[in-house]
């Protein structure tokens, strides 16, 4: 078997040859070669070529594409082929399509149309697993597995009845009797007492809001559900191939929400994740940078890959600008900044037909000819450059908590306002402290947040007892907590902690909130520190903290909207509402001025700095995102230029430079 590529950060992405002539393939070579890519996934979307009519195999053409990219030094990263089934299998048994909430089918056509319930799906996708798996488990070219494909993509929630069965079994395991879940489900209200497991439905389309916990219960079984499926994908491949790195790609991007990553990352022997830019947010780059740091969080600090991201535009917006020149460089080593290992796109070579067409792709409809092909050129040997910092780690003084749970939960239905979105709290102080030039890990409550300076708790509306346990010991023992709008109000059932908000962190923060007063979009609300708030209010009445800052005028001009508690060694700061950009990063600077966290490096607005270290060295990423040069003080040499610098740096505008520090 082929050893992953570690003599450099991994350079790549999705290869459908199957979309092309025998020729292409050997061009294909030729252009690999010439950018520089060390790896390739293969297969994900192979398997109607695989398996083209039920139990007869075709694995000649798969065999030769292998030896193809072994003869070339390619390492391959091989798909399962279990994303997508073959037209045939749900012509056969069209009971394993997913059934939408309104109840329509979701017919083939597409991609993806699978019940991740489905034991009959589950027994055709493990066969061709298992066919695959033998076949290949000792082909020199393979280097990692690659089960499924963004797993939930299209497919989840599915409400069909095969769904309706396996929830009423998870609901069971969870809470053993009835009477657990009529109360952990509060249905008391509106008449929703149960008194049969089979009246249990999935919360199907209904006459107005359904009940909140059966709906995040239905988030948790549709994740587990998956998991489910995908770690009996893995077994199936580690029967054969006990030795070779197994990994699915997660989707960390923020408009994805389907499952709890923290759940399936232990699961995984390499931590993978897909990224896009979206054009419509405010942020799209700072919202990159959130990503890479919460992918690493999954990864528990360690090395991840990133599996695809584009070249250039994409294909699913409503309109797909192309990326301006440098950016896709800058995009790539942001993702190297925050701890990738490896840079995937999809895919190398652009679909002539096919939903994905006008994707981007390593290789172009204008073919090598074109200043795209040539950037992909230039990418590629930097990769080539980057190896020494391969398996070094990213530094973090602070830790920003991220909870997909308490995310499903946030976006339930009737909650004080619609317009309140779970990121928008922890994307704006990541934001601003990445601004700041310093680096935050994004990380899981249930995280050990000991060797932190500062933990942010944005928006964590759900927690459970012990998170809010280590959260106020970590304050006690020195960290300065700082916890933001709309945190700690429910269980893990969704009940409200009651007695005032913000229950789990009341102690904590010394504040006790009698009334919330959401903010409608595009008001905002008058501090009397100078700044505004907008989004969220809420009416804290002080017990033992410090004010800060307080609403100056409208309901609760006078009330305290901004405090700070000293907490032991530590502090807990708390934030009603989300002030606007100057005043929040002049808190959080002060925040992080008490607490001793320094910035990685001084440089100006719109520069991007983050340092790596191993036990080898240290390399401190300067990414310039402005449309002028920068100066930073560094001295070393910069595996981008290949040159040596200092004591001072000069980086050209929209570019960047990896400076291993003498
Ligand atoms: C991903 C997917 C790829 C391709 C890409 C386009 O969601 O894994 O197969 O569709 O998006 O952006």
């Amino acid at each position: 078997m082929r050893q992953w590529p570690d003599d450099r950060v991994a350079f790549g992405g999705d290869y459908n040859p199957e979309q092309w002539p025998r020729a292409v393939w050997d061009d294909d070579m030729r252009l690999m070669a010439a950018a520089g890519v060390s790896f390739v996934t293969l297969g994900v979307f192979s398997w109607s070529w695989l398996e083209p009519t039920k139990g007869e195999y075709e694995f000649g053409w798969l065999d030769e594409v292998m030896d193809l990219l072994h003869a070339h030094g390619i390492a391959v990263d091989l798909a399962t082929a279990t994303a997508t089934p073959p037209p045939w299998l749900s012509a056969a048994y069209p009971e394993i399509l997913p059934v939408d909430r309104e109840g329509h089918t979701l017919w083939p056509g597409s991609r993806q149309a699978w019940c991740p319930s489905s034991p009959l799906y589950r027994e055709f996708a493990l066969a061709l697993t298992d066919r695959m798996a033998q076949r290949y488990h000792d082909h020199p070219a393979l280097a990692m597995w690659h089960v499924s494909n963004e797993y939930a993509c299209h497919n989840l929630p599915c409400y069909c009845d095969t769904c309706a069965v396996f929830f009423r079994r998870w609901l069971e395991r969870r809470y053993g009797t009835l009477d657990a879940l009529n109360e952990a489900w509060g249905t008391a209200f509106w008449s929703q007492r149960y008194t049969a497991w089979d009246d249990v439905l999935p919360p199907r389309i209904t006459t107005t809001f359904g009940n909140p916990t059966h709906e995040l219960d239905y988030h948790r079984f549709g994740s587990d559900t998956l998991l489910d499926f995908h770690v009996a994908e893995k077994e199936v491949i580690r029967r054969h191939s006990p030795d070779v790195p197994v990994t699915t790609n997660f989707m960390t991007m923020s408009g994805f929400r389907l499952l709890d990553y923290h759940d399936w990352a232990p699961h995984q022997d390499v931590v993978s994740t897909d990224h896009y830019v979206v054009d419509a947010l405010e942020h799209p780059r700072a919202e990159l940078s959130f990503h890479g740091d919460l992918t690493r969080g999954l990864a528990g600090g360690a090395p991840w890959m990133l599996m695809e991201h584009s070249t250039s535009a994409v294909n699913w917006q409503p309109v797909n600008p192309a990326k301006p020149p440098r950016e896709t460089l800058l995009d790539s080593l942001t993702h190297v900044a925050r701890g990738a290992d490896a840079l995937g796109f999809f895919q190398w070579r652009q679909s002539r037909a096919g939903s994905e067409k006008f994707h981007s792709a390593l290789v172009p409809h204008a073919g090598e000819d074109s200043d795209r092909f040539r950037e992909v050129c230039e990418l590629g040997a930097v990769a080539g450059r980057l190896g020494e910092l391969v398996g070094s780690r990213v530094e973090a003084d602070v830790a920003v908590l991220w909870d997909y749970e308490a995310q499903w939960a946030v976006s339930g239905p009737c909650m004080p306002s619609a317009a309140l979105d779970y990121p928008q709290a922890a994307h704006t102080v990541h934001r601003l402290l990445r601004d700041a030039g310093v680096t935050c890990d994004v990380v899981h409550p249930d995280t050990d947040l000991s060797g932190y300076r500062v933990v942010v708790v944005p928006t964590l509306y759900l927690v459970s007892d012990p998170a809010a346990e280590r959260i106020a010991a970590a304050a006690a023992a020195g960290t300065h907590v700082v916890v933001t709008y709309f945190s700690g109000i429910s269980d893990p059932d969704d009940h409200v902690r009651l007695g005032g908000y913000p229950g789990a962190f009341r102690d904590l923060l010394g504040v006790r909130v009698e009334e919330l007063f959401p903010l409608r979009v595009g008001e905002s609300v008058a501090l009397a520190g100078g700044g505004s708030g907008s989004v969220w209010s809420e009416d804290a009445r002080v017990r033992d903290a410090e004010v800060l800052d307080s609403y100056a005028d409208g309901p609760l001009a006078g009330r305290a909207a901004v405090t700070r508690r000293t907490v032991g060694e530590g502090a807990a700061w708390y934030l009603g509402t989300l002030p606007d950009d100057a005043t929040l990063a002049a808190l959080l600077a002060r925040v992080t001025d008490e607490a001793g966290v320094a910035p990685v490096a001084d440089v100006p607005a719109g520069v991007e700095v983050t340092r790596r270290r191993s036990a080898s060295g240290s390399w401190l990423f300067v990414l310039n995102h402005t449309d002028a040069g920068c100066e930073v003080a560094v001295t070393g040499h910069d595996l981008v230029a290949g040159a040596d610098v200092g004591p001072v740096t000069t980086v050209a505008a929209r570019s960047a430079a990896i400076v291993r520090e003498a």
